[in-house]
């Protein structure tokens, strides 16, 4: 019921929010999924305090947002993980303090190595939780959270965990859909802090294609060209 790639659809009138004219289709499209998903797994679940440290692994379209919301939150330490170096350095014009290009026990050494060996206070996975879920369970702080916004197949059905390091440990694991806020009251507020220039929004689109250039916009976010590709119509 998205009607992705139309020029117009029919939809429930519970699915629309009302933005104002003046705010460009582009960046509007934005905000309607991976924009509140990253910012409002940092504000409303996390709920990041001035201070904190954040570790965000995969700084996509999501992840990048989370760096935003983490940043929106005055959080101190905003490292950013990923295994594309373009995704690293522009997740520092987004607010990330470090950048660390690593996966599985590397990350997690890495990650401790730069809090001191004590952990984020809040990990978001923002990718394949099948293989990064736990090196960032491993890299977050005693009592800290852990937050997955990354979408798996159904087809798995299990995360590994051991019990015994969850229990001594006291951390919480938590799921973030949609940045755990209606999308009428995140929207507006997203685009108000566009408006005082708090919230970067152009710069998250990378490139712009036109429909019948929609494969190619694909391809490049496979290859790790784009944070966003946005189809103009
Ligand atoms: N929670 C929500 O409401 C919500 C909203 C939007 C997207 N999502 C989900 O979030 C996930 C990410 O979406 P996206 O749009 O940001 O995708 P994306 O392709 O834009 O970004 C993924 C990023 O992860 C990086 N990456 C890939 N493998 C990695 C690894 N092993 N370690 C570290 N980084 C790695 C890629 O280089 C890329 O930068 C998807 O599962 C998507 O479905 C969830």
């Amino acid at each position: 019921m998205i009607g992705g790639f139309c020029e117009y659809t029919v939809v429930d009138q519970a699915s629309v929010v009302v933005i104002e004219r003046d705010i460009p289709l582009d960046l509007a499209g934005l905000v309607a999924c991976g924009v509140p998903a990253g910012v409002g797994a940092a504000r409303y679940r996390a709920r990041v305090k001035p201070g904190d440290s954040v570790l965000v692994v995969g700084v996509g379209g999501d992840g990048m947002n989370v760096v935003q919301g983490a940043r929106l939150c005055g959080a101190s330490q905003i490292i950013a993980a990923d295994i594309v170096q373009a995704k690293l350095d522009w997740a520092r014009d987004f607010g990330a303090t470090h950048g660390v290009k690593a996966e599985g026990e590397a990350l997690t050494r890495e990650v401790l190595a730069l809090t001191g060996g004590v952990g984020v206070q809040h990990a978001f996975v923002c990718i394949d939780p099948a293989t990064t879920l736990l090196p960032a369970f491993r890299a977050t702080a005693k009592a800290g959270n852990v937050v997955v916004t990354a979408i798996t197949p159904d087809t798995v059905t299990e995360i590994k965990i051991p019990p015994l390091e969850l229990f001594v440990t006291q951390k919480a694991i938590m799921g973030a859909v949609y940045g755990f806020a209606s999308p009428r009251l995140q929207i507006p507020e997203l685009l108000a802090l566009y408006r005082r220039g708090e919230l970067k929004l152009k710069e998250l689109i990378t490139q712009t294609y036109s429909l019948d250039d929609i494969n190619r916009g694909y391809a490049d976010l496979e290859a790790g060209k784009n944070i966003r590709g946005v189809i103009a119509f």
